[in-house]
């Protein structure tokens, strides 16, 4: 479903130390959530882009699909399959939506976890109608069983499904309709070999530039009806943590400090006012980033750290630190990857205001 993505468990909050190394302890982000409630999910889907040209940034992805999809289109096929990968908020499920419009095609939707049982996805499969695209969320998470079955219906549009048990089984072979799969993940590496091979087509979606979450910040206020001056949009947008979801949040935050505080004009001055009153880190980090960054530099003073050390530390699953948080610690300098392990950059030490171990 488009409201379940698990990655909006990711935190928009910021939660730093107070400038003489006290790490944070509070678990719960405050003023910009994760925590989606009914009136989140609206705002989601009526800012999300429905076709390419409303899609700001990640121009190589959208130029591209744009061609293959013109391509397909004129030949009367269904577009080849379709794997879209990156951390959580970037616009994976966005992308699913885009490609079935500007196919002309119907969206279904489902998640790798939702697929438990071979007969779960035979349902789904045979149900398809010609052309339709089917989004799996969390595709890595797919059991193997389900992987060999969606293999055939990938490659050649059948499937095969045993039925009975013991001697008294046999195997029936089913035809599926033509159908484009669009898998999205947080990492391509956590897909199996043969199941990424299936994939004709593959990007990888990268955090956003400040300039592209401006306009993002800016087409979301016309949506919502808000005034935002554009010095203002850039400042929602630097410290959005290159996440467009992020972005959109911090909109809404800042729109209601506006209302209340500032008969809802949004200049820069209400913008910068507004994301300290809700303790908004300037890169935009959430409480957990910081967390990290406290262990790699207060707890093990700056040493090489291994993966699952750190995760345990701050009590993180190691793959949800690798994927959702280290890329964006990564891609800032704020920590590097050594062959002994994980490690707190001198940006790290300066972000949280402690001194570096001499
Ligand atoms: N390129 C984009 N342009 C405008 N808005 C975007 C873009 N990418 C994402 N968004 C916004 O961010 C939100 C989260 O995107 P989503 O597709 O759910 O991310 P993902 O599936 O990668 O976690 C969407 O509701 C949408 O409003
Ligand atoms: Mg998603």
């Amino acid at each position: 479903m488009w409201e379940a993505d698990a990655d909006d468990l990711f935190a928009g909050s910021s939660d730093r130390g107070n400038g003489q190394g006290a790490p944070a302890e509070r678990q719960v982000p405050r003023a910009v959530t994760t925590e989606l409630t009914s009136d989140d999910i609206d705002v989601e889907r009526s800012l999300r882009p429905q076709s390419l040209a409303e899609y700001c940034g990640q121009e190589r992805v959208v130029e591209n699909l744009s061609v293959l999809i013109q391509a397909a289109k004129a030949r009367g096929e269904t577009l080849d399959h379709v794997i879209f990968s990156g951390p959580p908020g970037l616009g994976k499920t966005t992308l699913a939506g885009i490609v079935a419009n500007e196919m002309g095609a119907k969206l279904r939707t489902t998640s790798g976890p939702a697929i438990e049982r071979t007969g779960d996805l035979a349902a789904i499969l045979t149900n398809l109608e010609e052309g339709d695209v089917l989004f799996v969320d969390e595709i890595h998470r797919l059991n193997h069983q389900v992987e060999e079955v969606l293999y055939p219906a990938m490659e050649d549009f059948f499937l095969d499904i045993v039925i009975g048990k013991g001697p008294a089984a046999r195997s029936i072979r089913l035809d599926v309709p033509r159908f484009t799969l669009v898998g999205a993940t947080t990492r391509t590496g956590l897909l199996t070999g043969p199941l990424r091979d299936r994939f004709g087509i593959s990007y990888r979606l990268d955090y956003y530039s400040v300039a592209d979450l401006s306009r993002i910040v800016q087409r979301s206020a016309t949506i919502l009806g808000v005034s935002l001056d554009a010095d203002a949009s850039a400042e929602i947008a630097s410290r959005s943590r290159g996440t467009p979801r992020l972005a959109n949040r911090l909109l809404k935050r800042v729109r209601d400090y506006a209302q209340v505080r500032a008969g809802g004009k949004i200049t820069w001055k209400v913008a910068a006012e507004a994301l300290s009153f809700f303790e908004i880190d300037e890169l935009g980090l959430d409480w957990m980033d910081i967390k990290i960054l406290q262990a790699l530099a207060v707890t093990f003073r700056g040493r090489p750290v291994g993966l699952s050390t750190v995760a345990s530390a701050v009590a993180e699953d190691p793959s949800t630190l690798e994927d959702v948080y280290e890329p964006y610690l990564l891609q800032q300098g704020l920590i590097v990857r050594t062959p002994q392990g994980r490690q707190a950059t001198l940006a790290a030490f300066e972000h949280l205001g402690v001194a570096p171990p001499v």
